[in-house]
């Protein structure tokens, strides 16, 4: 139940958590029905953005004219400048951590990173490490307003509280993206590729199998072979993942901007895993270590985008690193 004070000049000078110690507070929803907003006076201007880029908060403020029992938030907000920053080096709990970089310790400059906190009650505090030690500090209770609770999320910290902020960077709203990637959107703007592709067995060491194009997200390969290795790399690049001889163990391995997570299972199957867009044309290759008989299948599933299949149709050109001088088919 959210209570608040009688008199609003209490909430604005002691914030609305701790202002009730008087015990002459009202609950809020019994008092709302009875008084308008008409006691407030005009909202403030919007105060300016805690942030340039990446997404920030920004306040206005109003007073409950004198002689007045008011209801409601003295203080809203909103969020601002939600484009993405160009080339920030750093992210903004991480620069918050390094302004305390100058505080010398034994004679040593001492540079602090962040811990984050999975804790609903630490996330929004500003919780710091130093760098190559086991030395963690809180340097202060609440982050600027605008930072991420999380990496995971754009829930941002205000006022030391995490709230939450849908896809279209609105507090508390319920936005939320679809499975094309597109906010709001109502899951028909992308197609399901799905098939499966042979591997030549009797080509021994690596062989492109197969190109995914830049745009396509929620990406899963697999085998379910024993002897071969699946691998992935950029169109174009020489280094990729599982590209060698020998067997190979679960990782994670960036490519095309995303992460591609690799498994091999007990049974002998293999899978590789990438959830975000890929920026990059990606080529699966397999690796085997000897000519077989069998004919080995590679299965693929991922979703790619209904407007770029319309740029795309038609042949790829081939690249110089498709080796033994394939055409890739967009499909
Ligand atoms: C810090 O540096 C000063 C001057 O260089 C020196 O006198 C002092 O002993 C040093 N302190 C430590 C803890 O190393
Ligand atoms: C770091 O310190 C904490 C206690 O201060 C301890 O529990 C933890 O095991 C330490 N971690 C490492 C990697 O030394
Ligand atoms: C979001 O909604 C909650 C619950 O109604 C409220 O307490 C909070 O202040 C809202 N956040 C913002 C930023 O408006
Ligand atoms: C889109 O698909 C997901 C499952 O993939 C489903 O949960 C969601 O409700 C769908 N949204 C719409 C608008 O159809």
């Amino acid at each position: 139940m959210e209570r608040i004070c009688w008199k609003a000049w209490m909430c604005v000078f002691l914030g609305l958590q701790v202002c009730c110690g008087y015990g002459a507070f009202i609950d809020y929803k019994a008092a709302s029905s009875s008084h308008g907003d008409e006691r407030w006076t005009e909202w403030s201007r919007w105060s300016e953005c805690s942030r340039t880029c990446g997404g920030g908060a920004s306040y206005q403020t109003r007073q409950c004219n004198t002689g007045h029992t008011c209801m409601g938030r003295y203080i809203r907000y909103k969020t601002c400048n939600t484009q993405e920053c160009s080339d920030e080096e750093l992210d903004f709990r991480s620069q918050q951590c390094a302004a305390y970089n100058d505080e010398k310790y034994e004679n040593r400059t001492i540079e602090w990173e962040p811990v984050e906190s999975s804790s609903l009650q630490e996330m929004c505090s500003l919780v710091c490490r130093v760098k190559h030690h086991n030395f963690t500090k809180m340097l202060a209770p609440k982050v600027l307003d605008g930072t991420r609770c999380n990496k995971y999320t754009v829930d941002m910290c205000i006022a030391g509280k995490c709230e939450s902020v849908g896809c279209d960077h609105e507090f508390n709203s319920t936005a939320v993206f679809d499975r094309c990637r597109v906010c709001n959107g109502d899951n028909t703007t992308c197609q399901l590729m799905k098939g499966r592709r042979v591997v030549d067995p009797r080509q021994s060491g690596l062989q492109d199998v197969m190109l995914i194009p830049t745009g396509s997200h929620t990406i899963k390969l697999s085998s379910k072979d024993l002897g071969s290795t699946l691998g992935i790399h950029e169109m174009g690049e020489t280094k990729g993942l599982n590209e060698v001889a020998g067997p190979a163990e679960d990782t994670k391995y960036w490519v095309g901007g995303a992460l591609a997570y690799y498994r091999r299972f007990r049974s002998g199957r293999e899978q590789i895993l990438i959830d975000n867009t890929i920026k990059k044309d990606l080529v699966v290759t397999v690796f085997l270590s000897d000519s077989r008989r069998t004919r080995e299948k590679l299965h693929y599933q991922y979703l790619y985008p209904l407007t770029n299949i319309w740029k795309n149709r038609g042949w790829s050109t081939c690249s110089a690193s498709c080796g033994g001088g394939k055409h890739y088919r967009y499909l």
